[in-house]
């Protein structure tokens, strides 16, 4: 295969939660249609880049059967050699053209196609929904990204301000450069006082502080479509797919819980939910999307039933604002959301479950072992479309504490050994990991140590051997809330 650009410069690979099969059941569930059980799901990725999305799927569930294909056959042979130092069985890469894979490559449950459809030609695009089609289990599910309108209107303005800076420009490291100067430039000398520049200045800020493979890619690469929600959806049904939901829960809220806004686009547009968040786009200026698509044959009732629930997982890291609050009287207590939000709860039900969903964090829970009443239901669902919990349609094996012989990733060991500074999480997060000590003590959880073991270890490398077993302890606690304990 002719190497491509995605060869000449590498693009960063890993995890994104919202592609998960466990994610990506969530509508199936709550819609009451069957799915496939995840831990033994088969999962395509189509321009899987380096599988840095799909190795941590095959590491977490060994009953899973994983397939990703990409053009670029320098990030297959990269995504081949992770899956062979992890001896992996149940993953296959493959260099591959989207326009080449047809029925033969297999039936899948869930498949994904992320950061492809815009950036990739009209033909190719086609041949990522035949693709969908052609390889979909019946009950399958499928997970499309790509660049919306009206928000991307926005970012076309600049990008067409800065091709045409480029112009004869070839090459990473000139593009690279080129674009940065445009955008200081731009942010530098526009006015202040003109609302539009304002905002355009806001982009490019944010701009300058992407990963220069990423801005090299995705917003100075040769094709960049942007696509209204209701455009995308029609390309979806002339393969014979059709749109179930956003991958993001916080999308269906205006559907299951309708604010003002959501009540005055339905009465104005009718409830097809394409309909809606089509109109909910244009009010915000949505500028991405993520949407979960499903075979047209499917008969799709929309009504939640919110006892489904009950059926599923929950991860939160909520925690009650008082040290020893009241979980019995209808007294309100505020939970803290993180990321600066809080709730005040009066419902005693609903302040166990979730006091019970912080305890466990960041281990998701069974919803069916908190209180079982309607109100704790629907207030899960609540919290979930307002993104203060993880809904799940299934565990992500994790340790809440350590075992005898503690065990961590081996993914995470891996990309430690290969000096990365950002390791994944079994939750198929991110995790920030540059503190030296963890690092070391990380590379010793292989399964083969004691405690004891730890302690020795510790005090060999230098450590004080009378607080080296608190040190173990806690750094097990932190690795375990940091989902990167196996065992
Ligand atoms: C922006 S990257 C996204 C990679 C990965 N899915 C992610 O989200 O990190 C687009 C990927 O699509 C791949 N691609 C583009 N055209 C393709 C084609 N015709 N067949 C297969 N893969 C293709 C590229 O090689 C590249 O790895």
């Amino acid at each position: 295969m002719a190497p491509t650009l995605y060869d000449e410069v590498a693009y960063p690979s890993h995890p994104f939660r919202q592609t998960h099969p466990d994610r990506l059941a969530l509508p199936a569930a709550l819609f009451g249609l069957p799915y496939a059980p995840t831990a033994a799901a088969r999962v395509l990725e189509i321009g899987c880049g380096e599988a840095g999305n799909i190795i941590p799927m095959a590491v977490s569930y060994p009953g899973a059967a994983i397939v990703g294909f990409d053009l670029a056959a320098s990030a297959i042979a990269a995504g081949q050699q992770v899956i062979a130092r992890l001896g992996l069985s149940n993953i296959r890469l493959e260099a591959r053209d989207i326009l080449e894979v047809g029925a033969e490559f297999g039936q899948f449950d869930y498949i994904i196609a992320h950061g492809v459809y815009s950036w990739v030609p009209e033909v190719v695009r086609d041949g990522v929904m035949r693709v969908i089609r052609a390889c979909l289990a019946p009950d399958g599910l499928a997970f499309v990204s790509y660049n919306a309108l009206p928000g991307c209107h926005m970012r076309m303005m600049i990008r067409e301000m800065v091709m045409h800076h480029l112009r004869g420009v070839v090459g990473f490291e000139a593009r690279l450069a080129g674009a940065r100067d445009f955008l200081r430039l731009y942010i530098d000398n526009a006015p202040d006082d003109h609302p539009t520049s304002l905002t355009i200045k806001s982009y490019c800020r944010a701009m300058l502080d992407r990963d220069p493979r990423v801005l090299f890619h995705d917003e100075l690469g040769p094709v960049f479509e942007p696509f209204y929600l209701h455009e995308f959806v029609s390309h979806a049904e002339r393969h014979g797919l059709k749109f179930l939901a956003e991958a993001e829960g916080q999308w269906w809220r205006e559907e299951l819980f309708p604010s003002s806004r959501g009540k005055a686009v339905s009465a104005a547009v009718g409830s097809d939910p394409v309909q809606m968040q089509q109109y909910l786009d244009y009010f915000q200026a949505r500028l991405f999307r993520q949407t979960i698509l499903t075979h047209a044959e499917r008969r799709v009732d929309r009504t939640v039933d919110y006892r489904r629930v009950r059926q599923l997982w929950v991860a939160g890291s909520a925690r009650a604002a008082e040290p020893d609050p009241d979980l019995t009287s209808r007294v309100a207590v505020r939970f803290e959301l993180g990321a600066g939000a809080a709730i005040s709860i009066d419902d005693p039900a609903l302040k166990q479950a979730l006091f019970q969903v912080g305890q466990a964090w960041p281990r998701p829970i069974p919803v069916a072992e908190l209180p079982d009443d309607p109100d704790v239901d629907e207030g899960l669902l609540q919290l979930f479309t307002a993104g203060h919990i993880d809904l799940t349609v299934g565990a992500t094996p994790m340790a809440a504490t350590a075992g005898e012989r503690p065990v961590a990733s081996p993914l995470a060991r891996l990309q430690l050994a290969m000096g990365q500074s950002t390791l994944c999480g079994l939750d198929h997060t991110m995790v920030a990991f540059e503190d030296e000590a963890s690092r070391n003590f990380l590379t010793l959880l292989d399964g083969s140590r004691t405690r004891d073991d730890l302690v020795e270890a510790l005090v060999a490398g230098g450590a004080d051997r009378p607080s080296a077993a608190d040190t173990v302890e806690a750094q097990l606690k932190g690795l375990a809330r940091l989902g990167l304990l196996v065992a």
